[in-house]
């Protein structure tokens, strides 16, 4: 087992991380075990945190409650994805039916041409989708596409955005280049065309989030997007818009609302009600890379469209209709000031990113260029804890995101509960 975090944490009986270990009891032996047999005891680097993660058992609604028997208010929903929070009823109806009549098989079904249907329906620069078991795998499948059209074989990406675990992304998303992947700076126009000038003959494709998400909530200026997406076609390059976790924010993507049209567009998350899922969608003369009439590229998945998932990711996305997202964006925001204020009664330094439902808070003046530049680990890592010893789940990076089953009442506790959470940071400052 890793050990606790060190640094300005105090070490008494009643401080943030004695409270943890002693309310957390069962998680820790769960975790314990899990070290024998995964690689730091997990599977998931963003579910993980110091000393060791919460095992949690059951969820309902806008809360879950972990082996130790606590309840938590769930404001991250799994990194965004769980946008009707847990055991969705009309999700749980659709999928139980289903997995009682089976779950996959090596043949077609008639769930994922409704899905298909939805998101063609309502994203009009998507004329066909092909579907994966992850956004990353959707990630790895635009850049496929991009490298069988133009036959070059680089991509570029945001200094800090991030499509997923593929390593040519990845090392992107920490700040690197790497063999096949060259960086430009988020919101900078002339970044972006001067790397397509000096490298755009090798460059497949311009992958780009239209708010980076795991970089901590930064909203992309229009007219960034524009050019960047005029840039690369005048390179030759695809321009690929990864919006799988921006679908979340309106139901024809970032992309209606900018007005922008890219040539491919991941999409995850939420299009899977819960369940794995990803997407390519696209311009039908680029997917048609998979057609078996004319087959480029031999794209397969055990998994890929199963039914239960295409089910619940229906009901998913037509459940959230515009007056439930108006209604997270405005919960979002009101948590926003209850933060700002509470921080600001305990004199903590704070600052926050927020785009619509999703936030991200950081115990410092202001916000860096990317949570991965952040300073505040220590503040942050405290308030994460602090918030779990009084039944509040947050991401331990600091992202909080809505669910359409959040209530108003539910953000009066979790301000109340935060409240709570900065006091006993602000109490272990030496
Ligand atoms: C913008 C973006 N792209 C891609 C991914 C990767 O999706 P997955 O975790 O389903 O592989 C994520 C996941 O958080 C994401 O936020």
């Amino acid at each position: 087992m890793s050990t606790a975090i060190t640094g300005s944490l105090h070490d008494s009986p009643n401080g943030i991380i004695a409270s943890y270990l002693k309310r957390t009891r069962r998680s820790a032996e769960i975790y314990a075990r899990a070290c024998k047999l995964m690689p730091g005891g997990t599977s998931r680097q963003a579910s993980f945190w110091e000393p060791y993660p919460l095992t949690i058992d059951r969820g309902k609604g806008a809360r879950f409650h972990d082996i130790d028997g606590h309840s938590y208010l769930d404001l991250i929903n799994n990194y965004t994805a769980m946008v009707h929070g847990h055991a969705y009823p009309a999700i749980v109806a659709a999928t139980q039916q289903q997995i009682a009549k089976g779950t996959a098989w090596a043949a077609a079904n008639e769930p994922q041409n409704r899905l298909a249907e939805l998101i063609v329906d309502r994203i009009p620069a998507i004329e066909q989708v092909r579907f994966t078991n992850s956004g990353s795998e959707a990630g790895a499948l635009a850049f496929t596409i991009a490298r069988l059209i133009t036959g070059r074989t680089k991509l570029l990406m945001a200094r800090y955005g991030y499509h997923g675990s593929p390593l040519e992304f990845e090392v992107g998303s920490f700040g690197k280049e790497g063999p096949v992947t060259h960086l430009a700076t988020y919101n900078d126009v002339s970044d972006f065309e001067a790397v397509l000038d000096q490298h755009g003959h090798d460059i497949a494709a311009v992958f780009l989030e239209p708010v980076l998400g795991a970089s901590g909530i930064i909203e992309g200026n229009p007219d960034f997007l524009h050019g960047v997406r005029a840039a690369a076609h005048k390179a030759g390059a695809l321009f690929v818009l990864d919006e799988v976790l921006t679908l979340r924010f309106n139901s024809g993507g970032c992309q209606t609302v900018i007005g922008i049209e890219p040539d491919l567009t991941m999409l995850g998350k939420i299009i899977g009600g819960g369940f794995p899922v990803g997407a390519v969608g696209g311009r039908a003369d680029m997917l048609h890379v998979f057609d078996p009439s004319d087959l480029q590229v031999f794209h397969t998945g055990t998994f890929n469209a199963n039914p239960v998932t295409m089910l619940a990711g229906e009901v998913s996305l037509r459940e959230l209709t515009p007056d439930r997202i108006a209604q997270m964006d405005r919960q979002c925001k009101t948590l926003q000031s209850g933060l700002i204020a509470a921080a600001s009664r305990h004199g903590l330094p704070f600052s926050t990113n927020r785009y619509g439902s999703c936030l991200n808070i950081y115990f410092s003046q202001s916000a860096p260029e990317s949570s991965v530049l952040r300073e505040d680990e220590m503040l942050m890592n405290n308030f994460h804890l602090a918030c779990i010893n009084h039944g509040l789940f947050i991401a331990h990076r600091g992202l909080i995101a809505m669910s359409t089953v959040t209530s108003d009442e539910d953000i009066t506790e979790a301000i109340e509960l935060a409240d709570m959470a900065m006091r006993d940071v602000a109490a272990e400052i030496t």
